[in-house]
């Protein structure tokens, strides 16, 4: 094996392409001919603008994403995602989640701080073993959006089937799925992902949303950098974004 490298198959940060931290190294000291590395290049800048705009546009390929959803790259990982989906989603205060795990009792936990939540199925019987029956769930008429984790890091789930949301938003955490099979985007309203298990550097997560979710009539609570549309109406750009977690995950996208 070249270089003597470690095959670090873990459920958190894990292997990346060779070709692909070949060529970041490569590009390290002078990012094509720029004099500069991408860490130290403003995010203003044509340059960067472009690195952004390319993994943007290589994942709209990759994943067929229709023109009518945004994509957004925010920092922060996923965890910070938890908060993000109640505060932007909760119109009228309601998120049904399905609890089957770690991940998705973080995020029911971090939901009930911002509005009601219901659990619409569970598999806390058999210790999270399982993807419980989603065809027929009880959800209100007043529900928000329905929340699934579709990959249980820690409990080794994953969905072959998606719920029936009875029309409602579908929100996925693909967190330790993210790009690993063909996923049909305009079922969802919105999809996220940290993208440090297979992408890139943790601490950044992929958003997608659709436009329509996208609100200007958030509570007053919520933080500027905490609104979806924020993000969306200044191509994630709104602050000093990671650059360098854009400039990798853009790097695996292309490979
Ligand atoms: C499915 C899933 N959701 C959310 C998270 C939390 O992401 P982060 O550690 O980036 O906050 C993880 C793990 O790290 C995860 O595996």
């Amino acid at each position: 094996m070249k270089y003597g490298r470690t095959y670090n198959f873990s459920a958190g940060p894990a292997m990346m392409p060779e070709p692909v931290l070949e060529e970041i190294a490569a590009e390290m000291m002078n990012y094509r001919g720029s004099g500069m590395c991408v860490m130290e290049m403003s995010h203003r800048s044509k340059v960067f603008q472009q690195i952004r705009d390319e993994a943007e546009a290589d994942l709209r390929k990759l994943m067929g994403i229709p023109g009518n959803y945004k994509v957004l790259f925010i920092q922060g990982g996923g965890t910070v995602q938890f908060a993000m989906v109640a505060m932007n989603l909760m119109k009228n205060g309601v998120g049904c989640y399905v609890e089957t795990g770690a991940w998705s009792k973080k995020a029911i936990a971090e939901a009930k701080k911002y509005g009601e939540v219901k659990i619409v199925a569970s598999s806390a019987d058999k210790n999270f073993s399982y993807i419980p029956d989603c065809s027929n769930l009880d959800i209100p008429e007043n529900a928000d959006y329905v929340y699934i984790c579709e990959n249980e890091t820690i409990n080794g789930t994953t969905y072959f089937n998606l719920p029936d949301t009875k029309g409602k938003v579908l929100v996925s955490d693909q967190s330790s799925m993210f790009l690993s099979r063909p996923c049909d985007v305009s079922r969802y309203g919105l999809i996220w992902g940290g993208v440090q298990k297979n992408v890139g550097p943790a601490g950044m997560a992929v958003v997608i949303i659709r436009e329509d979710l996208l609100r200007d009539d958030l509570p007053k609570f919520v933080p500027t950098y905490m609104s979806y549309k924020t993000h969306a109406d200044n191509d994630s750009l709104y602050n000093t974004p990671n650059c360098w977690a854009i400039y990798c995950c853009g790097k695996v996208f292309k490979y």
